[in-house]
């Protein structure tokens, strides 16, 4: 039978496949979080995240040592701290845990791309993301923690601050304040276009936020059925100076990924989240999927929907399978 196009032809051998592929992933693609805490020595597993441990100060000294080694670029400081109060008021403590771990790190690994996230969650004895009055969550209050939080982790040596509460105007605050402070090279990730999501029931845990946490987020994360305003979030956040946009969840919200790749020319990151990891080492576990095959495609397709760089548990052991 003769017909003009056989894309089989494509596939027939290992080398072909490889020579056409579209999508390849790389050390350089990826974030790996870290959860830094003041309140265990040593390591300590985190029972909802399999294979991922909180770390005291020397042993995330020695965890990041041997993910440099497997080739990890760059990763995503989250902090536990010993004391919190209504305002959060740890989580801009020069001396705060994260602030420690961004120098020791820092003096360490000096190719070492360092990230922290900024949100007051894990730092309020309530758990929400910021300053609570009698009628809710005030914004505005708490971009003015925001600015102090992001401009230590930018004193301590952070290459990158991360805002993670889907405040509005917290690039705008965040980049005003770097900027007076003379912190110019500082970058920001903006947590862009976060989804109030089922899937980060796990980093609850491993984040010490869960305790006390009795509200949602569904005030200011948006709701899993926003589209456009996922895409206008995007589009203020780049209006008011981010460096660089997130997704997340990502492997829920590939369209959204897709949406921000055609529309903006930021670097885009998508995290894949907690409950999404747990999800996969579970099935793994039970037998119904191959672990590393399942991150991978994982991986594939979120790379393919037009991320430049995953954040993901995972980073560590991909590396090194
Ligand atoms: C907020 C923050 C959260 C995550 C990252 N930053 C939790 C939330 O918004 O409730 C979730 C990440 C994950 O589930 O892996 N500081």
């Amino acid at each position: 039978m003769s017909f003009p196009i056989r894309l089989s032809r494509f596939r027939g051998t290992p080398a072909i496949r490889s020579l056409t592929a579209e999508t390849q992933l790389s050390a350089a693609d990826f974030v790996l979080p870290l959860f830094v805490s003041e309140c265990i020595a040593g390591s300590r597993p985190i029972s909802s995240l399999p294979d991922v441990s909180q770390y005291d100060l020397s042993s995330l000294v020695e965890e990041v040592r041997s993910c440099v080694a497997v080739g990890i670029k760059a990763v995503m400081l989250f902090g536990i701290p010993q004391h919190k109060d209504s305002r959060g008021t740890a989580a801009h403590d020069p001396e705060g845990i994260v602030q420690r771990a961004i120098r020791a790190l820092k003096s360490e690994f000096s190719d070492l791309v360092i990230m922290a996230d900024c949100c007051l969650c894990e730092y309020t004895d309530h758990g929400h993301c910021g300053i609570m009055t009698e009628s809710g969550l005030d914004n505005d209050e708490t971009l003015k923690i925001l600015q102090a939080v992001a401009c230590s982790y930018a004193e301590a040596g952070a290459d990158v601050v991360a805002p993670s509460g889907m405040m509005d105007g917290m690039v705008a605050s965040i980049r005003t304040a770097l900027d007076q402070a003379d912190f110019t090279s500082t970058l920001i990730l903006s947590y862009a276009v976060k989804y109030a999501s089922h899937f980060y029931g796990p980093f609850r845990e491993a984040a010490g936020s869960a305790g006390n946490f009795k509200g949602d987020r569904r005030h200011h994360q948006l709701a899993p059925s926003q589209r456009m305003e996922g895409i206008r979030e995007a589009e203020l956040d780049v209006a008011e100076g981010a460096d660089m946009l997130m997704v997340k969840p990502a492997g829920l919200y590939l369209d959204m990924i897709r949406d921000l790749r055609e529309r903006t020319l930021l670097p885009l990151a998508a995290y894949h989240v907690s409950g999404e990891y747990a999800m996969i080492k579970a099935a793994a576990k039970a037998g119904i999927v191959d672990e590393y095959e399942a991150f991978n495609e994982t991986f594939i397709a979120i790379k393919r929907a037009g991320a430049g760089l995953i954040i993901t548990y995972y980073a560590k052991e991909f590396l090194t399978k």
